[in-house]
């Protein structure tokens, strides 16, 4: 049985306490985890804070070839990290290799762009009296980032944070997800391999609202940075104070079919996008907002390719979905199916459930204000919606408090020009779903979905101070 410690200071710490950790599909115990105590947090706060005082002097070439190196050292463990997500999140085998090498990329344009953050130069004798001086811009890093990662992503989304902040010479304290830190902890490994100097990341693992106040409130913090549901990042966000804080929540993402899409070309692309990794993605396809003149059609494609999905253990190459990350989260699902059903909502196919699973859940005849439709499932359920016209679609779309990404399928370029204009999202996705994420591209939502982007260049933006030089070149 595996016994994690923290990271903190380039040492693995032993705490009094731990918790047991099961695998999602299995219910096995996996490893005792470390649970830190505030006292461990502020000493992994104030190592970080010691160790930006000289990291902040390192060179973009330096910082670029550790992250370089990170890569490489990756690119050699592929199988291995795959079955770290299969074990801690459920995560099938299939998936979790995409996800590795999504990382493999996050930190490679992470690497890229610790030589390419540039400022600017700024005109100075633009008003009267200001000739003879220069001017410019530049990044520089702020210090302490306090990073708290989700279940979903535990390899991507750390690298989300860990690749920007160490590109531009922050230091980075690490809360990854109760579920998920033997993913987390194995790049402490592949960092100080890399060549990272210590204190520069620090990990701390535990649950409970203390550890993450004192991570969002210490002085030494100088930014937040969170993944996770809008109920704690709202939470986040009235405790940071004038730190400077991002976060990713959550959404209820739709697409738009026109009439004049090809369905047979789109299904399977929008089967999976509702039911990857069991629809626990901030961007899974959760709405599929028809045209009325293709809706049986698309129903009855749907439904069929649907049915062909595999559900099983993550670690069968065969399977397309599995356990959900904790049987809570089954009875939530199953008490807002039935709610829905109750409100006159129909399955056509899915909602079977055992102690740990539910089969990927196609709903129709749903109304707005259901939960199902509304709020996030975070679940592998969706509802098809047929539609008149496109402001109908466009309406029903923006009729939710949520907006990650939005997708349109259409061949009129005038439609999806009005659909990228209208709709009310972080990022519209034309011709495709809404599950659509490359990472150098700025993804975060508006309303309800977050605050602030991430994509390397804009998390850097954001994990960065703008500063301004002016010289004046005659005396
Ligand atoms: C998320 O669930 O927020 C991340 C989705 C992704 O990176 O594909």
């Amino acid at each position: 049985m595996k016994e994690t410690k923290l990271w903190i200071n380039g040492q693995w710490i032993q705490t009094e306490k731990s918790y047991s950790l099961t695998a999602p599909y299995s219910g096995e115990e996996i490893a005792k985890v470390a649970k830190a105590s505030i006292c461990d947090v502020e000493k992994a706060i104030e190592g970080a804070h010691q160790a930006f005082q000289s990291f902040k002097k390192t060179t973009a070439y330096e910082r670029a070839e550790i992250l370089y190196k990170v890569v490489d050292i990756m690119r050699g463990r592929k199988d291995e990290f795959a079955r770290i997500l299969a074990m801690e999140a459920g995560k099938p085998i299939s998936a979790g290799l995409t996800e590795i090498d999504r990382t493999i990329a996050t930190y490679q344009f992470s690497a890229e762009a610790a030589k390419q953050s540039m400022g600017e130069t700024v005109p100075m004798d633009a008003a009267p009296g200001t000739k003879d001086r220069i001017g410019y811009t530049k990044r520089v890093p702020l210090g302490v980032v306090s990073a708290i990662t989700p279940f979903n992503f535990p390899f991507n989304l750390v690298a989300h944070k860990l690749g920007p902040a160490i590109a531009v010479g922050n230091t980075i304290v690490l809360k990854p997800a109760t579920q998920t830190p033997l993913s987390a902890l194995v790049m402490a490994e592949i960092f100080k391999e890399a060549g990272l100097p210590d204190g520069v990341l620090q990990i701390v693992t535990g649950s409970g609202g203390e550890l993450s106040d004192t991570l969002v409130t210490h002085p030494f913090v100088k930014k937040v940075t969170f993944t996770g549901s809008g109920e704690v990042g709202l939470k986040i966000k009235e405790k940071v104070g004038l730190r400077k804080i991002t976060l990713e929540l959550g959404s209820n993402a739709a697409v738009i079919v026109e009439p004049s899409t090809p369905i047979k070309e789109i299904i399977s692309r929008c089967v999976g996008g509702a039911f990857a990794f069991a629809g626990q993605v901030c961007i899974s396809l959760q709405r599929v907002y028809v045209h009325e003149s293709i809706y049986e059609e698309f129903t009855n494609a749907f439904v069929e390719e649907t049915k062909k999905l595999k559900l099983g253990d993550p670690l069968d190459p065969a399977t397309d979905i599995s356990a959900m990350i904790h049987p809570d989260e089954v009875h939530r699902l199953k008490q807002w199916i039935d709610e829905a059903k109750q409100q006159g909502a129909t399955v056509a196919t899915g909602a079977e459930f055992t102690e740990r699973t539910m089969t990927p859940t196609v709903m129709t005849n749903v109304s707005p204000d259901m939960k199902i439709v509304c709020q996030e499932t975070f679940a592998p359920i969706v509802s098809l919606v047929p539609y008149q016209s496109l402001e109908e679609a466009i309406s029903l779309v923006n009729a939710s408090d949520l907006g990650l990404n939005a997708g349109i399928y259409t061949n009129v370029l005038t439609d999806a020009m009005k659909a990228a204009e209208e709709l009310e999202a972080g990022a519209v996705v034309v011709n495709d779903i809404p599950t659509f994420r490359v990472d150098n591209m700025p993804y975060g939502g508006v309303k309800s979905s977050g605050y602030g982007r991430e994509g390397i260049k804009y998390a850097i933006d954001e994990m960065t101070d703008l500063k301004f030089i002016t010289i004046k070149t005659v005396i």
